[in-house]
Parts: structure tokens; sequence; C-alpha cells
């Protein structure tokens, strides 16, 4: 069997979901490359050293830049903040190496731009970790949809809900809270959990063609852990938005880290003609399916495990009942990219794909600024 050399960059949470997804898509999946996880790259050589001895990296690197040089590295896997995806993506397409690369694709559609530019100038494959559309229950809603149960669709409604940045106290930057300092991360709650969103949702119903928003910054400043000081907080806190989709639906999109009692609570729901459809992070092994055309009498929402043989994915997993997690959703995604390579169709979100996405963001961020309808810039024309 071909062997698939990878080095990872980052092995914080995703640096782990990765890595378990390496590991993992063989043993479930028929693949005909073997992974090899060849080496991890952090900037604390001890601590790299541990997650390479715990997850099984061959060796260690403490500068990207000789990770990509390496010739023994086919794949290099792009899994730390968003102010340095450009910089590797693009060194990585340069050296001709394939390209997995986290979300948001960047910190904005100008720096995407060149990524997708540098990914396709070299021909190499690439893919953005937009897992969530890899979780079984919303594969399933994607192929209800593909086969016209919805009819017209009216409405889609995404939240993403957290409640971590609360306090006046968390600090922002450095590790663990780069999220909240906005030179590294690129925006908030749009570019960190809208992002998702609007991936599903331009994947499930099509291009946006303009949006109006506002955001807030709660907290306004904060100790910085980097310099030790107190500096103005410049990510949007909350973001809430309106949109047209091409397809003439109307759409709400609301993300937040102020909602307490909420972790991760990732809801869509689309209502079209004939049914509708809801999806819930918290539940997701579950879909939950109104079909109007049912007779009156019996009409009602279904709640659809999706643990059977015939839904997405599940046949590779245990027996009908027997459910899965949100780690799966790396594992199919991984299988898909490497069943891909043996294709002609790139496994999706490509680079291009997740720039869409990053226009949608920019636009959002540029509304909650000016108050006005922002038209969305197409990345592709199509999706
Ligand atoms: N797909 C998803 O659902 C999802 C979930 C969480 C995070 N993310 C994305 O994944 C990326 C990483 O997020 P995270 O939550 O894993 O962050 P994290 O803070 O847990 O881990 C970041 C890692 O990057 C490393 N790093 C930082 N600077 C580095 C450098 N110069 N060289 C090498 N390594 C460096 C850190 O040491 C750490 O290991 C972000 O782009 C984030 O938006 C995606």
């Amino acid at each position: 069997m071909k062997q698939l050399n990878i080095g990872l960059v980052g092995y914080g949470f995703m640096g782990r979901a990765h890595s378990n997804a390496f590991r993992k898509a063989g043993n479930f999946f028929d693949l005909d490359r073997q992974p090899v996880l060849r080496a991890v790259c952090g900037r604390d050589a001890a601590k790299t050293q541990a997650f390479a001895r715990k997850w099984g990296y061959e060796s260690v690197e403490t500068d990207w830049r000789r990770l990509i040089a390496r010739r023994d590295i086919d794949l290099v896997d792009i899994a730390c903040p968003n102010d340095m995806h450009k910089d590797i993506a693009i060194a990585a397409a340069r050296a001709g190496k394939m390209i997995l690369c986290e979300k948001p694709l960047a910190r904005d559609g100008r720096e995407g731009l060149k990524m997708v530019e540098a990914a396709e100038k070299a021909g190499v494959p690439n893919m953005v970790w937009y897992n969530y559309r890899r979780i079984p229950a919303v594969t399933l809603a994607k192929q209800l949809i593909d086969e016209g149960r919805l009819g017209r669709v009216f409405h889609y409604r995404a939240k993403f809900l957290q409640d971590w940045t609360i306090s006046k106290d968390v600090p922002q930057g450095g590790a663990g809270l780069w999220r909240l300092d906005v030179k590294v991360a690129g925006s908030g709650v749009t570019g960190d959990l809208l992002a998702h969103c609007i991936d599903t949702a331009l994947w499930l119903n099509g291009p946006i063609d303009r949006v109006t928003a506002m955001t807030e910054t709660f907290i306004k400043k904060r100790k910085h852990n980097l310099t030790g000081k107190i500096e103005k907080v410049g990510i949007d806190d909350a973001c809430a938005f309106l949109a047209r989709f091409k397809n003439g639906s109307l759409a709400t999109f609301e993300s937040t880290r102020y909602a307490r009692g909420h972790k991760a609570l990732y809801t869509f729901e689309i209502n079209g003609e004939h049914a509708s459809i809801f999806w819930d992070l918290h539940d997701l092994h579950r879909l939950q399916y109104f079909e109007h055309r049912d007779e009156g009498r019996l009409r009602g929402w279904r709640s659809i495990h999706v643990t059977d043989g015939d839904h997405p994915y599940m046949g590779k997993w245990w027996v009908p009942g027997l459910q899965i997690g949100y780690e799966h959703s790396f594992v199919h995604q991984f299988a898909d990219f490497l069943e891909s390579l043996g294709s002609r169709k790139p496994a999706r979100p490509t680079f291009r794909d997740a720039l869409e996405t990053q226009y949608v963001c920019d636009a959002v961020l540029k509304s909650g600024k000016n108050g006005r309808w922002e038209q969305v810039p197409s990345a592709i024309g199509r999706i």
C-alpha cells in the first residue's frame, strides 16, 4: 500500500482531533493509502516531544519551515492559530505538499485568496476542516435536500452559542486564549463559530447574496497575556446577521460567547415548502424531520436516530442503534480526502469553497461596522 507521510503543525485541540482521525481512518474505511505520522511541529521541543510519544509521531520539528522543507513529508496539516494559516499554506503549496488546513481558512478574504491561488497554482490537493459536514445527521440533511424533499426553501436559521468569555477577568492572547486577540484570530465569533454555520449553510442551501449584521464587543478591554498590559479588545463577542440566499430564501444567523448555559450549541433549521429539517450539535446523532405530505393524522416531527447501516458513514461503524460522536466527523473527512486522491473529484470543502465562507464573514463584519446591507462577492460561482 502507498504511504502518505503526514506533517502536523500544532498539537492543541485540533492537533489531537486530526491525529485521532489519521490513526483511525484506515481501521474503519477501506483506504488505498497508509497514513504515516512522520512529524509533528510545535515551538516547545519538550511538549512537542511528549505529544509525539503519546500519539505515535516518528519525529519532532520546532520550526514549521523545516517541516515543509523535509522531503519525507507529503502532506502538511495546519492545526495552529489563524494568523499562521496563510504563510504555512503558501509555503507548503510552493513545496508541492498536499495541504489540510483548519478553519477559518484565514483571518480574512484577502489572505484566503492568496492561499487559494497558491494551492491552485501548485495543483496540490487541498481541503479545509469544516468537519460538521461529515456528521452523519448533517450529511443526511444534505441528501434529503438534494433529493428535493424540501421543495422550495423559504428559511434558514442557524445559531452557535457559547458562554466562556462572560467574565471580564478572562485575559486575551497567548496559549489557549489567542481567540480573543484580533491580531491572531482575525475576528471573534464570526470567524470562529459563524464560519461553521456559514459553511454548512452554503453547502446545504447554496450561495448567499447579501447580508446585514450587528456585532458587539461587550467587554472592551482585557489584560493581554503576552504583554501583561490592559489592551483594547478587537474581536466581536457577539454577532447576529440577516442574509438573503441566491435561491430566494431568508436567513438568520446568531453567535455569541455570552449565552449563559450554552457551551457549544450549534443548531440549524431549514423550512421548505414540503418539509423542514432541524439539527442540534448537543444531540448530534439525531436529525429532526417534518414531512407535510405524510397522512394528516400521523403528521409530526420525526426524530431520526442516524445510526443505521444505510445512513451516511454509519455502515463503517458499529451495529444499528449504536451512535458515534464529534471526533468521527474528522475521521470521515480524512477518509473522504484519501479517497478523493484516487479520483478527479476533490474532497470538499476545498480552499476555494472555504474562501466563499470567508467572503461571507468579511461582508458580515463590514456590515456590523457600517450598518448597511453588504453584497457577498462570489469566490466560486457554484458550491
Ligand atoms: N474544525 C473545528 O471544529 C475547530 C475547532 C477548534 C479549532 N479549530 C481551528 O483550529 C486551529 C487551531 O485551534 P485549536 O483550538 O487547536 O488551538 P489550540 O490553542 O488548542 O492549539 C494551537 C496549537 O498551535 C500551536 N502553535 C502556535 N504557534 C505555533 C508556531 N509558531 N509553530 C508551531 N505551532 C504553533 C500551539 O502550540 C498549539 O499546539 C484554529 O485555526 C481554529 O480556528 C477548528
